[in-house]
């Protein structure tokens, strides 16, 4: 006999007890152990063969735990003894014990993308814009045609696009809402367009085959590209609540003239290019990120939703939310979105 074989006992006494909701059943528990040719007697009468000095110590653990299943024992019989009648009682391990503190319930939360585009959305309508929501599948017209891409046009291939068998697109981009808002609101107009695009491409860290986009137009007497600058980098500094530095390069969609990109300092390496002196994987070095196209208004654009490029201007921009998320918080892929990892959704 040792302190193990003691303790347990203990711990199968108590296991058992902790089962038992039978009263002729709590009787035969309480003789096995607590009985006078009980097991915890049986350790008693073992007591003075033990010849070390160890046997006060023992002696006075056995009592300690002699007394300790009796008390469980007797506090068991009385709770018992008040129950109701069995047939009136719930299954044991059913009981609903109402004063028992609350478990914390996990409901969920929004996605990190819905959070932002909510965020982004805010921003722009604190900007005096209008939001609007894209179409999913749309024509050839809105998503090529009318913004100055005639079938057959060179231009097309930027997009690798979806077909339905119908003929009709997966948009591509969010400038498929372009001719409609022109075409029905007249100018002053301010409108922001959020949708989902799909695009025809392999994935990797960078490239979603469905991604979110946010566009802007904005058309009014004397608008200038001074005007988009501005507004754009409003809108960062406030969804990144820092002072963004942003860069402006040409480039070339058919629906602007001139056409721009916008590049930001990279928010995970501040615009260093380095990163614990390794290479910044997020912006490869450059210190960089493309974020957004824009530009001017094309005339033709303007014209075939009925607007006179004589007398109007405006600016129109189309960023990815995807990238601009990732960039907020440090997000390194960007398939993580669509993964449906709890482990990663969790942490937003
Ligand atoms: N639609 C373009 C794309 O998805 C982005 C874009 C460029 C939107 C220039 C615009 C714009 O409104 O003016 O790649």
């Amino acid at each position: 006999m040792n302190k193990q074989t003691i303790n347990e006992l203990n711990k199968r006494a108590s296991r058992e007890l902790e089962k038992l909701f039978d009263l002729d059943k709590l009787r035969e528990w309480k003789r096995q152990y607590l009985g006078k040719k009980g097991l915890i007697a049986q350790l008693i009468k073992q007591l003075p063969g033990i010849t070390d000095n160890k046997r006060p110590e023992i002696g006075r653990q056995i009592n300690q735990i002699k007394n300790d299943l009796k008390k469980a024992y007797d506090r068991k019989m009385s709770n018992l003894q008040n129950q109701p009648p069995k047939t009136h009682r719930q299954e044991p391990n059913n009981w609903f014990d109402l004063t028992a503190p609350g478990e914390k319930t996990n409901l969920g939360h929004l996605h990190p993308i819905t959070q932002m585009r909510q965020y982004a959305e805010d921003i722009f309508t604190r900007m005096g814009f209008e939001i609007f929501e894209a179409r999913e599948v749309d024509d050839d017209y809105h998503n090529f045609e009318s913004l100055n891409m005639p079938p057959q046009h060179p231009a097309r291939d930027i997009w690798d696009t979806f077909w339905t068998n119908q003929g009709l697109v997966l948009i591509t981009h969010t400038s498929s809402m372009q001719n409609r808002i022109l075409s029905t609101k007249e100018p002053p107009l301010r409108a922001v367009i959020v949708g989902r695009c799909f695009r025809n491409e392999a994935t990797d860290a960078r490239h979603e085959h469905t991604l979110h986009q946010i566009e802007g137009l904005l058309v009014d007497r004397g608008i200038t590209l001074r005007h988009l600058i501005g507004v754009f980098k409003a809108f960062l500094d406030e969804f990144y609540q820092r002072d963004v530095g942003i860069k402006i390069q040409p480039s070339y969609f058919p629906f602007v003239e001139p056409g721009i990109e916008f590049l930001i300092d990279c928010t995970i390496c501040r615009g260093k290019g380095t990163m614990n002196k390794k290479q910044c994987s997020t912006c490869g070095g450059s210190g960089w990120i493309e974020l957004a196209g824009a530009g001017m208004i094309h005339p033709k654009v303007l014209k075939e939703a009925g607007i006179d490029p004589q007398k109007y201007s405006g600016f129109a921009w189309g960023f990815g939310l995807d990238r601009l998320v990732m960039m907020k918080y440090g997000i390194e892929d960007i398939r993580h979105f669509h993964s449906g990892d709890l482990r990663f959704i969790r942490q937003f």
